[in-house]
């Protein structure tokens, strides 16, 4: 309560200070009058010097590091009062658990605090550069999302996702983060929160350097209209992709699995399920590139995929990544498409299809289809069947008919499910299309498509159902 008191005091003693002893602009004083700002008035609930100290110390956060932590814009308008406050549940939760008003200042006061403030609060520690916005992924930013849910940090600071506000308001909201903090200062922080904020509830995540970097790239997106991703394919090291050491890094670390010919037939195959895919059957030039470039980057399990799928982008690095995919292109065109004698699966395409899927739980196959069978509902579907699905369009396996032939779909054993055969259609309910899209089928190339939202993966059930004949 004393604390809480000691605030409402210095609001008031503040707005004094504001009020009384600048009444008029100083021209040409603005340096002066920041400093005498944060001098007189800041100071009373803020610290700009000293050692990191626990929240239940403060009055609130410190700013030694201000110089080092904002984008500018954001503090200018903080100062300004144009910007909701941070602590939903206010700074010092012990005490009081309302939201405070945090006291205003004018456009050139606060341009002068900025200045102030890059001038006598830059944080050592943290290293300019060390953190590149301009190198974020789409993959990156979309994975660093879900290790942010992982790593529990969802439940003290809430974000935006599908234009709600979720998580739990214990600490600073880090909804449009990525208009608020300077990238350098959120990747030092990361290294370790305990350096900034000791005993205050927060927590270090136990996660890999790649790991800090793809967070700190979703929060840095957080917020930002039309964000630029960087695509990786466009680098420097693509455009002198050699083919020939491409063909060296296909035998020393994708023969083992893929074979040397590319046959699916390498020593590890006999023991996977599912199997390598078979790169002889894959009209590389045809695959989306940016699925291509992230399944061999970043592995099988990161697109829903088996995880025996290995990660490669540590082990050969980008320019390793850009030699593959050259050798890949030019050396695996695809082949006719029918009749992969393939033993688990049968042939492709054909009907009825001999099918060893697993069946859903009993939870799911009660489920039907909750939206109505219109033109719009499978107009949607189809979109996202033929263009539109992440991690890839259906079509890419499942074929632009869906009759299971689809120029990925040769590679696989047991071969994608032919749609358009009503005979084994028939007998599957909508709840288990439902679980094997949300899942994936274990131990077949059917991945897993977690991210799509519950109303878009039934789209695409009335879809596939509009096929069948
Ligand atoms: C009456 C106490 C008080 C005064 C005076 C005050 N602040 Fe604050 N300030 C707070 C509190 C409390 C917060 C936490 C905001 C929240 O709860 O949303 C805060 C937050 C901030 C933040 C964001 C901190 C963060 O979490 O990164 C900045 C920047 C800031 N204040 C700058 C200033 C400046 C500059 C002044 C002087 C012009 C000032 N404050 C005066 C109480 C105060
Ligand atoms: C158990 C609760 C908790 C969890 C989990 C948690 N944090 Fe925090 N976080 C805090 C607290 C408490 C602070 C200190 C805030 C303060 O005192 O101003 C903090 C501070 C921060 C800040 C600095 C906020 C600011 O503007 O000063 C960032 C950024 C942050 N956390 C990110 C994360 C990320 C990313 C994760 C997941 C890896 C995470 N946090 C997990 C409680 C948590
Ligand atoms: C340890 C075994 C293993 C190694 C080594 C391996 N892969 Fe794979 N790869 C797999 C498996 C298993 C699949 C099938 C994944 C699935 O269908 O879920 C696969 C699938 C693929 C696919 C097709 C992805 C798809 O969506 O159908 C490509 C492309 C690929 N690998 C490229 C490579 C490249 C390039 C290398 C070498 C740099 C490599 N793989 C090394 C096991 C391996
Ligand atoms: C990388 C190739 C690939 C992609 C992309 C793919 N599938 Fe599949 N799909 C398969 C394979 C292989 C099977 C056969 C699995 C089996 O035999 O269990 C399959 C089977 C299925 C089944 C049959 C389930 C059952 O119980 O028989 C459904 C439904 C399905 N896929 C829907 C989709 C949808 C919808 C998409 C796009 C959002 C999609 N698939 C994308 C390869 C793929």
């Amino acid at each position: 309560m004393k604390t809480s008191r000691a605030i409402a005091l210095s609001l008031v003693l503040f707005v004094g200070i504001v009020l009384g002893l600048f009444p008029k602009p100083l021209f040409g004083g603005d340096q002066q009058r920041a400093k005498d700002l944060v001098q007189n008035a800041c100071v009373q609930c803020h610290r700009f010097e000293g050692q990191p100290e626990s929240r239940f110390n403060l009055k609130a956060p410190d700013l030694m590091w201000a110089g080092s932590k904002y984008q500018r814009p954001w503090l200018i308008r903080w100062l300004t009062g144009k910007e909701a406050p941070l602590y939903a549940k206010g700074y010092r939760w012990d005490l009081d658990q309302t939201p405070t008003k945090h006291p205003t200042v004018t456009q050139a006061e606060a341009e002068a605090i900025a200045d102030y403030f890059d001038q006598h609060n830059k944080d050592p520690r943290v290293k300019v550069g060390a953190f590149d916005v301009s190198k974020i992924t789409k993959f990156e930013a979309s994975f660093g999302g879900m290790a942010y849910k992982a790593h529990a940090c969802l439940g003290c600071h809430v974000i935006e996702e599908n234009g709600k506000i979720i998580g739990g308001p214990q600490s600073a909201s880090l909804v449009a983060a990525g208009q608020r903090y300077n990238q350098d200062w959120l990747f030092r922080f990361g290294q370790n929160p305990q350096d900034f904020t000791p005993h205050s509830g927060e927590f270090l995540a136990d996660a890999t350097e790649p790991q800090l970097r793809a967070v700190i790239g979703f929060l840095m997106v957080q917020g930002v209209k039309d964000f630029a991703y960087y695509e990786p394919w466009t680098s420097p090291e693509f455009g002198m992709a050699s083919v020939d050491r491409g063909k060296v890094i296909y035998k020393e670390y994708c023969s083992q699995c893929h074979g040397a010919t590319g046959k699916g037939d390498g020593p590890a195959a006999s023991g996977l399920e599912p199997k390598p895919a078979i790169h002889t059957n894959i009209p590389f030039d045809k695959v989306p590139i940016d699925y291509l470039y992230n399944v061999i980057n970043h592995g099988g399990a990161a697109m829903g995929k088996s995880p025996n799928m290995p990660y490669w982008g540590l082990t050969i690095g980008q320019q390793g990544v850009a030699d593959v995919m050259a050798y890949l292109k030019v050396t695996f065109k695809g082949g006719p498409q029918v009749a992969q004698a393939a033993p688990g699966g049968g042939p492709s395409g054909v009907c009825p299809q001999p099918r060893k899927t697993v069946k859903a739980p009993e939870e799911f196959l009660a489920k039907t289809n909750p939206l109505p069978a219109s033109a719009g509902t499978i107009n949607a579907g189809k979109t996202l069947f033929l263009q539109t699905a992440q991690p890839v369009a259906c079509a890419m396996c499942h074929g632009n008919e869906g009759n299971g032939q689809g120029f990925m779909g040769a590679a696989l054993i047991p071969p994608p499910r032919n749609f358009t055969c009503g005979k084994t259609m028939k007998d599957l309910p909508d709840g288990q299309l439902f679980w094997i899209i949300k899942n994936g089928s274990p131990g077949t190339g059917m991945m897993s498509f977690a991210g799509l939202p519950d109303d878009q993966v039934w789209q695409l059930i009335h879809y596939i159902r509009s096929l069948a004949k």
